[in-house]
């Protein structure tokens, strides 16, 4: 056999393996609880001594109950990630919470180091993801249906209905990262030239400055 067929052989194992480690990485120990405080930055958080270690670094309430969905999109994500949860920094998991009012959106973002799956604790939403070949799949789902957003790829969430709904998320990640579109492109900080921004979406410098109107003072 020589090296090409075995190279044709082996590309496909290769393949696994290097998604195989694109997630978070696997723990070296039982325990590393994130020591929030710690000026050290590594890969995650460093560990917490084990003598400080205790119940209260692996639970967490701020989930159990909707949160206010007064705001500018009718919804509102609450995290129960590594910041929230210590005990999870290396387990390469988490979760969230997210409420919507009626007519409410999570409006399109990607997770950059997750994968999503969604079950809907009440209520109805329209939601859908957007592959890189441009296509949309979108679906409305309800109460006790599980939905899954593949990792990287934009997604949005929207309570079409007339009564609140509510969702429970859950990550392949201890800290998945959000990236929303409008805020990433029209509200970062310093902001995108509007040079860049006209030439992107076609638009005049007006139509720019009007959009980065409403993204640009944080609530
Ligand atoms: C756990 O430790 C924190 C400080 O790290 C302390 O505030 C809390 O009271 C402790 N809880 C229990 C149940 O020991
Ligand atoms: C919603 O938020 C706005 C602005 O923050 C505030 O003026 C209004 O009273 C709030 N409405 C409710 C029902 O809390």
């Amino acid at each position: 056999m020589n090296k090409t067929s075995l190279f044709t052989l082996f590309s496909p194992l290769l393949l696994l393996f290097s998604s195989s480690v694109a997630a978070d990485p696997d723990m070296l120990q039982d325990l590393c609880v994130a020591d929030l405080a710690s000026a050290t930055k590594v890969n995650g958080y460093t560990c917490k001594p084990a003598s400080e270690i205790n119940i209260t670094d692996f639970s967490f309430m701020g989930i159990a109950k909707p949160g206010s969905t007064n705001t500018t999109m009718g919804s509102l994500v609450t995290g129960a990630n590594v910041e929230k949860i210590p005990g999870l920094n290396t387990l390469g998991v988490s979760m969230a919470r997210i409420d919507f009012a009626p007519g409410g959106l999570n409006p399109p973002h990607t997770h950059p180091r997750a994968t999503e799956m969604i079950f809907v604790l009440e209520g109805t939403l329209d939601v859908g993801f957007i592959t890189t070949a441009n296509k949309l799949f979108m679906k409305t789902i309800t109460k006790g249906e599980v939905f899954v957003f593949p990792k990287g790829l934009v997604h949005f969430q929207k309570n079409n209905g007339n009564e609140p709904a509510s969702l429970i998320s859950a990550f392949n990640s201890q800290l998945p990262g959000t990236q929303s579109l409008g805020a990433t492109l029209f509200g970062s900080s310093p902001a995108v030239p509007d040079n860049v921004l006209t030439k992107a979406f076609q638009i005049g410098t007006k139509e720019v400055e009007k959009i980065k109107g409403r993204f640009a003072p944080k609530k």
